[in-house]
């Protein structure tokens, strides 16, 4: 293939970006948009905040936008995100106990109802797990109303949605060794066990390189595939993008026959939630970068 989607698909995979609707129309972006990518990601329209800005108003304009223009080009959407410590809105922040576990169920139902059939793979829940040595749950308001709320915003998407991929997505949990990946890796194990309906992992993937790109990478991918769970890297980049990085992660995925794909969080530097590190595979000008033709290259290869 001459295209990121393109070599992706040879693959059986995706190659997608997280995609802001303020800038669909920017024509250099749609551009690269629509020629290099087969996935989109809405970087922040599909949040609690921009869906339900006050309780049981639902506003969906934006991410409408966006599915709109996957649909027309033919990209894969994953949603992002129905249950999330962060960018809740303001009423949600000030909720707690049974209300609020009803609220993020309610939220849950709704918006999985609004794009059934049109979101391949939801992230149910996101960034659910602790930094550092514990293992454990991450303190939030949500976690306040029991351990289960995890359980249960899978099950309620399963209900709403039951032909949509419903994923778990985390960061800092792609080091093998490391106590949040093994917690995570323990409440797959758990969910598979007892049936609660979960289809896959996302690794968001935001690297600094160097140590911080772990070798044991595509063991921490293998092994949560062997817990029967498609593996899916959501959320790339790389500080400075070093091609060989960008390289290793393409190949990682490649070697997992449940990894699913890749999405890059931005399209040009500019575009990125860290611009100032220059993390992705176009420049600000839409040029290529060596890492795009490193993953391409991978991609190609083999
Ligand atoms: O759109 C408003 C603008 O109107 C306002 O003037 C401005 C002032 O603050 O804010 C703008 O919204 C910002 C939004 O990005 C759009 O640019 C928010 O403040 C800002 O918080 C938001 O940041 C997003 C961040 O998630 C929020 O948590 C980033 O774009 C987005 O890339 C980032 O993505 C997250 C994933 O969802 C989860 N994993 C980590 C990843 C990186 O943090």
């Amino acid at each position: 293939g001459t295209t990121l989607g393109a070599s992706a698909a040879e693959k059986g995979r995706y190659f997608g970006t997280a995609v802001a609707a303020s800038r669909l129309s920017d024509s250099a972006y749609t551009t690269i948009l629509n020629r290099e990518f087969n996935q989109v990601t809405p970087e922040n329209e599909m949040k609690i905040d921009a869906t339900e800005p006050q309780q049981n108003q639902f506003s969906y304009g934006n991410a409408d936008r966006i599915v709109a223009h996957a649909r027309a080009n033919g990209m894969q959407v994953r949603g992002h995100t129905l249950a999330w410590h962060a960018q809740q809105p303001g009423w949600m922040q000030n909720m707690s106990g049974t209300a609020l576990r009803n609220a993020m169920l309610n939220h849950i139902t709704q918006v999985a109802t609004h794009f059934r059939g049109q979101v391949a793979w939801w992230d149910v829940v996101n960034e659910a797990f602790a930094d550092g040595g514990s293992g454990g749950r991450r303190d939030s308001n949500l976690q306040r109303t029991g351990n289960d709320w995890i359980e249960a915003a899978f099950r309620a998407a399963d209900a709403a949605d039951p032909n949509a991929q419903l994923c778990y997505n985390d960061y800092n949990t792609d080091n093998w060794t490391d106590a949040k990946t093994q917690g995570v890796y323990r409440m797959v194990q758990d969910f598979k066990q007892r049936g609660v309906p979960i289809d896959c992992v996302g690794f968001q993937s935001h690297f600094t390189g160097g140590s911080n790109y772990p070798p044991n990478y595509r063991t921490t991918l293998s092994s949560f595939a062997a817990l029967g769970v498609d593996v899916h890297i959501t959320e790339l980049d790389i500080r400075n993008a070093p091609a060989d990085a960008y390289r290793n992660v393409t190949n990682d995925c490649l070697a997992v026959p449940r990894c699913k794909g890749i999405t890059v969080w931005g399209i040009r530097d500019s575009d990125s939630w860290r611009s100032g590190e220059s993390p992705l595979l176009f420049n600000g000008s839409g040029q290529k970068k060596a890492a795009y033709d490193a993953v391409l290259a991978a991609l190609n290869s083999g």
